[in-house]
């Protein structure tokens, strides 16, 4: 099968359907809310989803827990709502990709559970267990949710099972060949049903060293990131290689891998032209703010816009050098939202800066995902007690953080900045009591900010953050651009320190791209070419220069 990169002109929307559209007032989104909802996402020139897990789960990591990977959740619907979501995206030329969770099940998963019942089933090879002789845990490997990565097996003294994220969550025996045989024909079983291709979550994960050996300690509780010993490691090309081949490759499909950690020189193993993956997100500035992505108790980081600049152009080039393609992204469900993240002063969290940062990502090379409630300029919530947190990651945190010596208040305002909580608020379709997105309370509570962030007040106005995306999505989609935006060269500009600018170049033609993020006017060369896109109303030229009003965008071709 042909291996053309059919993907590069995608532009993807990503559904956490928990959190999207409720339709049989459970307060919990669900399949059918998304059926109803594909004629709005169709507005804004996205042509494909990626669908956050809707398989069975117990829901302790809100889906990242599969208990059965060919079942739909019933919070979710069934299969047949699923057939008829499939259905209805073709119809609208949108494809659609699933979210493949493949280092872990939920221990809800019947795999796990004969595994505990039975030590001489088969399945007790599809995990990790251990027993030590002196009855302590295997090792001192933290967990990326916190504590130990090893849980005691439950009536079987001094054995013990192996989980990178949450106890609930135990990783799957990679290096077992029965398991990887099993999971090919799970993943080739939806890609038969039509799906365009997947999501890959913590695939960097799949291979741990095999001696599981403590290290020395970097934390106050005698424990080390698991990610020393369990991500990255020598290995794991061996398994992605293989899993291509059983699967994506044979049907010519999308992936996008959820890699952290990946060092640049193994780029081009992972997303050169013949790599593991079509693309893997482009994380490196996601992360900006916070001295440690998994353990953000430790504290926030001190960040400049040059910085933010310098983080996207030299990720950018290590993609290039190594002929591979990326997913650009402002915002996910593991993310704060961007608005409140990027955008120090709360007083300049503002449509216009929402825009500003979307017309800074979205043109970089590269495909293009927006994050549910991103493309409406969606803010951070504030909450004053941890009992309205939901994410197992944020109430593991907040307990490691009072541990570390943290006063409830601090570790509260850190949670509030960097919980995941804050972007899986209900979506907010209007201003109306549960921001159209049920009749009912919810299951997590709303964003404290409706007025005005909503999709029906921002379907009104010509200048709100959604009109400015279903622009975005216009220009990317011109014939007259199209090709630039896909393959042109990506070349940076020398502006002010607070401006990103950068130009896309083809042989042909030059795109130019302005963005001042500050509060400040700031002054660039004026570029050759006429207006494509400006996020204000007006426009200050004069001979020689451009004026950048406070948070304008400016796209010149
Ligand atoms: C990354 C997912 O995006 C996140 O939501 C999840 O908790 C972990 N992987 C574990 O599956
Ligand atoms: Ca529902």
């Amino acid at each position: 099968m042909a291996t053309t990169r059919w993907w590069k002109d995608e532009i993807v929307y990503q559904v956490y359907p928990r959190s999207f559209q409720d339709t049989n007032n459970d307060g919990i989104g669900d399949l059918q809310g998304v059926i109803r909802r594909l004629d709005y996402l169709k507005t804004l020139g996205i042509t494909m989803i990626w669908l956050s897990p809707v398989y069975r789960s117990p829901m302790v990591d809100m889906g990242y827990d599969i208990s059965d990977y060919q079942a739909i959740d019933p919070q979710f619907g069934t299969m047949a709502d699923f057939d008829e979501l499939l259905k209805e995206t073709k119809k609208r030329g949108i494809k659609l990709i699933m979210d493949l969770v493949v280092n872990h099940t939920s221990d809800q998963h019947t795999w796990f559970k004969q595994a505990l019942a039975d030590h001489n089933s088969p399945y007790r090879n599809y995990y990790i267990f251990k027993k030590t002789i002196d009855g302590q845990v295997p090792n001192n490997w933290r967990s990326i949710f916190g504590g130990s990565t090893w849980t005691a097996v439950p009536n079987e003294p001094g054995t013990y099972y192996f989980h990178t994220f949450a106890p609930q969550q135990p990783d799957l025996n990679w290096e077992n060949p029965q398991l990887r045989q099993a999971v090919y024909r799970m993943i080739n079983w939806w890609l038969d049903k039509g799906i365009a291709g997947y999501r890959i979550d913590a695939i960097t994960h799949l291979k741990k060293d095999l001696d599981w050996v403590s290290l020395p300690p970097d934390g106050k509780d005698g424990l080390v990131s698991v990610i020393k010993k369990g991500q990255n490691r020598p290995g794991l090309n061996k398994f992605l290689d293989e899993l291509k081949t059983a699967t994506f490759k044979k049907y010519n499909a999308v992936t996008i891998g959820e890699a952290y950690g990946v060092p640049a020189a193994d780029l081009p193993q992972f997303i050169g032209p013949d790599g593991y993956f079509s693309m893997i997100f482009d994380f490196s500035y996601l992360n900006i703010d916070i001295a440690n992505v998994d353990e953000w108790y430790r504290g926030k980081a001190d960040w400049t816009i040059k910085d933010l600049k310098k983080t996207i152009f030299s990720a950018q080039k290590a993609i290039k050098q190594a002929g591979g393609w990326t997913a650009n992204v402002l915002e996910n469900h593991d993310q704060p939202r961007v608005l409140s993240k990027l955008i120090k002063n709360s007083a300049e969290q503002t449509p216009q800066a929402a825009k500003a940062l979307a017309a800074m990502y979205y043109f970089l090379p590269g495909v293009p995902f927006i994050y549910q409630g991103q493309e409406i300029g969606m803010k951070n919530f504030q909450r004053s007690s941890i009992k309205q947190f939901n994410d197992v990651s944020s109430i593991n945190n907040y307990q490691t953080a009072l541990k570390a010596g943290l006063q409830p208040k601090q570790a509260l305002k850190l949670l509030n900045d960097r919980s995941r909580d804050n972007a899986r608020t209900p979506m907010q379709w209007d201003n109306t009591q549960f921001g159209g997105f049920s009749q009912t309370q919810p299951w997590l509570e709303l964003g404290n900010d409706r007025q005005g962030i909503n999709v029906a007040a921002e379907e009104q106005d010509p200048a709100s953050v959604l009109n400015f995306y279903r622009r975005m999505g216009k220009l990317r989609q011109d014939k007259r651009y199209h090709s630039t935006f896909i393959d042109g060269q990506l070349r940076e500009l020398t502006v002010p320190d607070e401006v990103i600018g950068y130009q896309r170049q083809s042989a042909s033609q030059t795109i130019t791209v302005l963005v001042n993020l500050t509060a400040t006017v700031q002054t660039v060369s004026r570029p050759t070419g006429s207006v494509l896109l400006n996020n204000h109303t007006k426009l200050q030229l004069n001979q020689n220069q451009l004026i950048l009003k406070p948070y304008q965008a400016v796209i010149f071709g």
